[in-house]
């Protein structure tokens, strides 16, 4: 029998849907959110409101591209958390209402457990593609986390190692904010970093132990740095701005690959995947790849469509939940952290 789950993600700016058949594609609509641009970050008010404006229209589209009816979906599963807890709301009810008005199961996702499974979604244009096979290490990299995650099976995973303050994702964002940039600054760094030099300039790199990541005392060191240069020369952004972003990026980037090269060796394992609106970045897919030549690893690097916030990497985690008949009940409340 053919299983069809309908996936929603609303835990930050972009609303989504999507929907899956037997871990096929067929359809993944993203709305994102123009809005919070001028603010220089995600307003959650607005976020929230812009959801509730989305949500609907969105559903319906992913639905149509699909060809799916709603009474067709045998599953829906919506992200419980972490994220802004009134996104989460848009979302989580909206699910609910679905629940109930269709009589089918709903499962609750875990968004960074999402972002992991994102590997197993097949899709249209290449449906062969290879997925990463069990254990494997996955380093989940997004705006708001940056962990090492051991991959044991589907739903069994452990966090070997998280941030002890920002993600590699706000590192970035926080970075280009000093530096003029708008929000969000990871995809405008990468772009101007292929025209700079990644020697240029030097910041400060962490020293925390076991498989921890810490990005505060960079963003420090940046601010810092750029602001004696700029007492001497007020154009010095303006003028140093590629190799500014190079250089920046190339630290964040030999931060994240050398716990991650430490863990492959201490937990020997080759199967290496990033996942995460971060795993767009170039200079860390290019360091992913060679560290795979260097070190003999098979590397899993998901398609553009499915490292940033999406559905279909909540639809598939559904999935195999409604395999396992993981269900949630329809008093399941969405968790602004991922611990509650
Ligand atoms: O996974 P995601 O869409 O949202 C969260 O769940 O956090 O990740 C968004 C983050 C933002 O910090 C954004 O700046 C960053 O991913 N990002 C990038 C790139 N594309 C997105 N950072 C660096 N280079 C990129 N190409």
């Amino acid at each position: 029998m053919e299983i069809t789950i309908l996936g929603i993600e609303s835990s930050c700016d972009d609303t989504s849907a999507a929907v899956i058949r037997d871990g096929a594609l067929l359809s993944n609509v993203i709305a994102s959110q123009a809005v919070h641009a001028e603010y220089g970050g995600v307003i959650p008010e607005l976020a929230s409101r812009a959801h509730g404006q989305n949500i609907v229209p969105v559903v319906d589209l992913a639905l149509k591209k699909a060809g799916v009816a709603p009474d067709e979906v045998d599953g829906i599963a919506v992200t419980r958390g972490p994220g802004l807890l009134g996104s989460l709301l848009v979302g989580v009810s909206f699910a609910k209402g679905f629940a109930i008005a269709q009589d089918t199961p709903l499962m609750e996702v875990n968004h960074l457990q999402g972002h992991i499974l994102a590997h197993f979604v097949t899709l249209p244009d290449n449906p062969d593609a290879p997925k990463p096979g069990f254990p494997f290490l996955c380093l989940l990299v997004s705006g708001g986390n940056s962990q090492i995650v051991l991959v044991r099976d589907y739903l069994d995973m452990e966090i070997i190692g998280g941030t002890i303050d920002d993600a590699a994702g706000e590192a970035f964002d926080k970075c280009a904010k000093i530096m003029g940039l708008p929000y969000p600054g990871g995809p405008l760094i990468d772009r101007m970093a292929r025209e700079g030099d990644p020697k240029a300039f030097r910041f400060a790199k962490p020293s925390v132990g076991g498989f921890d990541y810490s990005f505060s005392g960079l963003k420090t060191s940046f601010l810092y740095f750029l602001r004696d240069r700029v007492a001497d020369d007020p154009d010095f952004i303006e003028k140093h701005k590629a190799d500014l972003c190079a250089s920046l990026q190339a630290t964040i980037v030999e931060i994240l690959m050398n716990k991650l090269v430490k863990a492959a060796k201490q937990y020997d394992i080759a199967e290496i995947a990033v996942a995460g609106g971060v795993s767009a970045n170039s200079g860390l897919r290019d360091a992913i790849l060679a560290a795979g030549r260097k070190y003999g690893w098979t590397t899993y690097i998901p398609p553009l469509s499915l490292t940033t916030d999406n559905a279909a990497m909540i639809a598939i985690t559904g999935y195999y939940k409604y395999l396992r008949e993981e269900f949630a009940g329809l008093d399941m409340a969405p968790a602004a952290r991922a611990a509650d």
